[in-house]
């Protein structure tokens, strides 16, 4: 079995799928690996890194690799370029992806999506979504601190007493308690909101203050994710953020609702009503934000506020975003292979949940439906 590790195409991608190291550790009498030249480029890992743990370094890693591991989902050029028959791990983004989802299944590929992977507890260590929000929230913060035109901590100093920055952080899922971590450990003072009534104690315990609201025990499903909130909720979310994000220097902003556009949470109006010079970061920008005024992609300034929709942040850290994502897809492998071989074990906690298209046909139950239900 040969596994391809390809160089990330996507504008701006940094990162790199897997690292010398753990194809060191896995590399068998069964398995090889195949790198594409100058795929660990962007996060530091030479072609010399990655021959010294034992992979073939190559310029195509598509025409000989029975299984391709890679971050984005392929571009067309890059789905031609996949063997029929093999298989692909990646991020496949299945819901809004149709095109490419009906591609692989005509292709008869077996591809595993990494944003579906269940999130349960023997699979938290395969969980790319967690772990690249943690890196996005730690940057989010910094891309906040190095944009406003104040200190993060107290400073006493001859100079006069400067007061900590305020940050607000919506959202307290893993980006959002990671942002409310480090702009803590920067010294400013910080609070938080989330719909989830767990995550309060999570906040709490980092020590920021949660912003009070009546919440209730429905608005999170089983597996932990927030529910959809309706107008009047949204209403009173809004009351409650525009008096908060008035006082703030910066907010942080990671509401994501599973499968859906994200929650439109600071509306125009709010953001007038901000300090001249604070900034938000809008970590949800690639779901279209939660700012109504994010140009995902773009760092904009309306009426003194810098409104920074940039993607991807967490491709900013390359190095240790590729090192827990290396992590993650080579816990996945170990999962997936047994004697060199993918099993498709349908009974597999994890086949069951992240396998998308097989044998020719869409396999995942919620992306065939989405799919079928739009060509309806
Ligand atoms: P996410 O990225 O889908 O959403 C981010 C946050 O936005 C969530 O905390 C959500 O409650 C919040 N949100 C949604 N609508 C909002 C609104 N209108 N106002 C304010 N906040 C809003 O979520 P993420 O970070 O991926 O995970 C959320 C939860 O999922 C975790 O806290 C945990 O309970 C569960 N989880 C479980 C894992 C496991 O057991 N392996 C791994 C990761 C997450």
């Amino acid at each position: 079995m040969i596994i391809g590790i390809p160089k990330e195409t996507l504008a701006g991608e940094n990162r790199v799928a897997m690292l010398p190291e753990e194809i060191k550790r896995l590399t068998s009498e069964q398995l090889s690996f195949v790198v594409e030249s100058g795929a660990g480029e962007g996060a530091h890992f030479k072609d010399d890194d990655y021959a010294n743990g034992g992979a073939e370094i190559v310029s195509d890693v598509y025409f000989n690799s029975d299984i391709i591991v890679r971050i984005n989902p392929p571009s067309n050029e890059e789905l031609d370029k996949l063997r029929e028959e093999s298989a692909l791990i990646s991020l496949l983004a299945p819901f809004t992806n149709h095109g490419l989802v009906k591609n692989l299944a005509q292709k008869n590929i077996s591809s595993f999506c990494l944003e579906l992977i269940p999130r349960t507890t023997y699979a938290q260590s395969m969980d790319v979504l967690s772990s690249q929000a943690t890196v996005a929230g730690y940057k989010a913060v910094l891309n906040a601190a190095e944009q406003l035109s104040k200190f993060f901590p107290m400073l006493m100093t001859p100079a006069g007493t400067i007061k900590p920055a305020k940050v607000l952080v919506l959202g307290a899922g893993v980006a959002g308690l990671q942002a409310i971590a480090t702009a803590s450990r920067l010294g400013a003072k910080v609070e938080a909101f989330d719909v989830r009534p767990a995550a309060r104690e999570q906040v709490e315990s980092l020590g920021a203050k949660f912003l009070y609201m009546d919440l209730d025990d429905s608005a999170e499903t089983e597996s932990g994710y927030a529910i959809e909130m309706d107008e009047e909720f949204i209403r009173k979310e809004m009351e409650l953020l525009h008096e908060a994000s008035k006082k703030v220097d910066a907010v942080i902003t990671t509401a994501l609702i599973f499968g859906k556009k994200a929650p439109i949470l600071l509306k125009d109006y709010m953001v007038n009503d901000m300090q001249s010079g604070s900034v938000i970061i809008d970590l949800a920008a690639e779901n279209g934000g939660n700012c109504e005024l994010t140009k995902p992609g773009e760092v904009i300034h309306h009426n003194g506020v810098i409104i920074d929709g940039r993607l991807n942040l967490s491709s900013q850290v390359s190095q240790h975003a590729s090192q827990m994502l290396s992590k993650n897809i080579a816990k996945l492998l170990t999962d997936l292979l047994k004697e060199g071989e993918l099993t498709f074990d349908t009974e597999n906690e994890i086949t069951k949940g992240c396998l998308v298209t097989h044998k020719g046909e869409i396999i995942h139950k919620m992306t065939k439906n989405i799919i079928e239900g739009e060509s309806k």
